[in-house]
């Protein structure tokens, strides 16, 4: 009989149980989308989607901290929704995310979860920056899932600031002659150089594209996407994407299948 780790609720723990203990995911991403869809089906104002959507993060988070995932990254705001969303929405969502930092440290606490930032975080407002300081600060120490949460994030401009970012070192470090150009010290200088590779990106809301989502880390990831809206994303729904995540043949670009001569 095997364990289910405490703290899922039934429906978690049945769907955790179908699950291979051995085929886990290390990192997984999620596209947060379609909380203005989900308020407008109310007729509620969007930014009451975004207040209902940081429940759905709270739940999300926890039971993917209970399963033991090592890593979920989560887009929280694009680069692009920073320039081209009204003042008003950016407004209330960098209210909403520096009360966040706050009000969920106890989770964080509780969880042993280790929080981290990817995107351009310096063009955010003084007083978001100073609490991402913070709250990484206060859980710096932790051991557990690392939750990455990408603000202002753009997966071209990280590759851009990657190349700028091996250009420098090179140039601090004995000059640029010594530069060294090959994938492996390019993913060294990503935001994400910190974290496993990239098993599983999830999608909310059912649009088809990554939305200059983690372009260079998705390279052989598997991608889920659900019509589900994310307000109404939970626990249930991830370990639904990681069930899915299992049934799928990861290749690599090689044959899975046993080679010619081969006894198995
Ligand atoms: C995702 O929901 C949250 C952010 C991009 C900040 P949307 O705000 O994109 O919701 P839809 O896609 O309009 O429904
Ligand atoms: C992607 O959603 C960004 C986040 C969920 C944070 P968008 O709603 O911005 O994506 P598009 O505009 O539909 O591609
Ligand atoms: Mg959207």
């Amino acid at each position: 009989m095997r364990t289910i780790p405490s703290g899922l609720d039934r429906k978690e723990a049945e769907l955790y149980s179908q699950l291979d203990p051995h085929q886990f995911p290390k990192h997984v991403a999620i596209i947060m989308d379609g909380n203005g869809r989900w308020a407008k089906r109310r007729h509620l104002p969007r930014i009451a989607g975004h207040r209902r959507g940081v429940d759905s993060v709270r739940k999300v988070v926890t039971t993917a901290s209970n399963i033991g995932l090592s890593a979920l990254t989560l887009y929280a705001f694009s680069a692009e929704n920073f320039t081209r969303r009204p003042p008003t929405e950016i407004h209330f969502l960098m209210k909403l995310l520096h009360r966040y930092l706050k009000n969920e440290l106890p989770l964080m606490h509780r969880n042993n979860i280790r929080l981290s930032f990817i995107g351009r975080s310096h063009m955010l407002p003084q007083e978001v920056q100073e609490r991402m300081a913070w709250a990484k600060e206060q859980t710096a120490h932790h051991t557990g899932m690392v939750m990455t949460l990408a603000l202002n994030y753009g997966s071209r401009s990280e590759i851009v600031d990657a190349c700028k970012s091996m250009v420098n070192a090179a140039a601090n470090n004995g000059g640029l002659e010594h530069l060294k150009i090959d994938e492996e010290s390019l993913n060294r200088h990503m935001y994400t150089s910190n974290l496993p590779d990239l098993d599983l990106i999830i999608r909310t809301s059912g649009e088809m594209r990554l939305s200059n989502f983690l372009l260079w880390q998705a390279a052989y990831a598997e991608i889920y996407v659900t019509k589900t809206l994310w307000p109404d994303f939970n626990g249930v729904h991830l370990l639904e994407a990681i069930k899915e995540y299992q049934s799928r043949e990861r290749r690599y670009g090689g044959l899975n299948e046993p080679s010619p001569g081969s006894s198995n």
